[in-house]
């Protein structure tokens, strides 16, 4: 009796997930995003760059202040702005990197070279890719660069840390999609200027996910067209961004897609976030037995990959777990290739995250300054060091 009752009870409740509540389920959660991402944009409708005082703006440019006040007397540059009598002055991101490019004497690119590329992968998702390809990109920018980003994961976050909303803002043939079926031949079609001055971006949303199907259906299609090579779609249509921008950079999705394939033969630069925990380190190592094997095969084709730099970045770094011991199995692996620097884990990164921001984003941090000091200062040396090894392939191109 007891049974049977139980046995009508699960009968009457039906759990079953079938198509239409799936297409409910997603209805939800895009109504939802919406509304997220207006209450965090609130009460701007975009997003928008923080404004530079005198302090940080002389940090910037490596000058002290006093340089800094006779420059604004001499108005050469922008002067900033002052609200009121006695109120310090303060300067947009335009005007702030228009005193980085005359005042900092850092490098910047030579007449006649060409962009640099760096591509962002990793395996695993949730390894600060997408966060690391955003701090480098603002990073640069405050190095004086023009930097174009180009989201290539049909999860789009790189998009929406740049204030688009990907099933909103953006369609198909705004993203790399055209190039990569054949309808275009060059990316310029889908640069998108950002909130960020010196940023641009190539978006992404979900739909991108076709490339995956679209790229091998070509692969048999076109197998009697030697110049058509499935790993160098991308790359082939680097032209106009080469020439416009200074660094070009791309996120890709956590799998050794077609698309990540194609950006990593793009890439100049490679840079691999990981983070020291024993699951990212063992997919890290997954990645390289695929990816040296992927090679190996282009070169017995004849396409022989080279990379001026690759790079792994420990990130997100906790201070209280096994990350001592894997850093260890890291540095016993990837030896030089490991950056002299680390990012901390931290609530400054995560935090911003939320809001759809970075460490750079941030005005004014609200917690301990501590805390934001420490993670300000990883990132910039981390984007530091990739600035000094794109220098250094313009200084090596001005040479050859
Ligand atoms: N240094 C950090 N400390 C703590 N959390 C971080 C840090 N960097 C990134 N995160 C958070 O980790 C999560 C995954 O990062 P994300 O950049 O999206 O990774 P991926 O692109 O590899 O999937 C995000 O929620 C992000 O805010
Ligand atoms: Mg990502």
């Amino acid at each position: 009796m007891k049974q049977e009752l139980q046995t009508a009870t699960l009968r009457a409740i039906d759990t079953s997930v079938g198509v239409d509540q799936l297409l409910e389920i997603d209805k939800r959660a895009t109504l939802m995003l919406g509304k997220v991402r207006d209450a965090m944009l609130a009460p701007h409708p975009a997003k928008d760059a923080p404004r530079f005082t005198t302090t940080t703006l002389s940090a910037l440019c490596g000058i002290d202040r006093a340089r800094l006040n006779y420059l604004i007397g001499k108005g050469d540059l922008p002067p900033g702005e002052a609200k009121g009598v006695g109120k310090s002055r303060t300067f947009s991101l335009t005007e702030a990197r228009q005193w980085i490019r005359a005042e900092s004497g850092l490098p910047f690119r030579p007449n006649g070279q060409s962009g640099v590329s760096i591509v962002a992968a990793n395996f695993k998702g949730g390894s600060t890719k997408t966060t690391t390809v955003m701090t480098l990109a603002q990073g640069l920018t405050l190095r004086g660069h023009r930097v174009l980003v180009v989201d290539l994961d049909p999860q789009a976050s790189l998009t929406s840390l740049c204030g688009l909303l990907p099933e909103k803002d953006v369609v198909e043939g705004d993203t790399v999609m055209p190039l990569i079926s054949g309808e275009a031949t060059d990316l310029g079609y889908a640069i998108r200027p950002t909130y960020w001055d010196g940023m641009d971006i190539i978006p992404s949303m979900p739909a991108l996910f076709a490339a995956e199907f679209h790229i091998p259906s070509q692969v048999i299609s076109r197998r009697n067209d030697p110049s058509w090579q499935f790993w160098n779609i991308l790359g082939n249509g680097m032209k106009s961004i080469r020439e416009a921008y200074d660094v070009i950079i791309f996120d890709t999705a956590p799998a050794l897609s077609y698309l990540t394939i194609n950006a990593l033969m793009a890439g100049d630069g490679m840079i691999m976030p990981l983070p020291p925990r024993s699951l990212d380190y063992a997919s890290s190592t997954q990645f390289w037995s695929l990816f040296s094997d992927l090679v190996e095969n282009f070169r017995k084709q004849g396409f022989e990959k080279r990379f001026d730099f690759v790079s792994v970045l420990l990130s997100s770094v906790a201070t209280d777990t096994s990350a001592p011991v894997v850093r260890d199995w890291i540095m016993d692996t990837y030896q030089q290739m490991v950056l002299p620097v680390e990012i901390p884990s931290t609530s400054v990164a995560g935090a911003t995250s939320a809001q759809f921001g970075s460490v750079y984003d941030v005005t004014k941090w609200e917690g301990s300054q501590k805390t934001y000091q420490r993670a300000r200062q990883a990132y910039d040396g981390f984007v530091d060091l990739i600035n000094q090894k794109i220098a250094a392939k313009w200084a090596a191109g001005q040479e050859a």
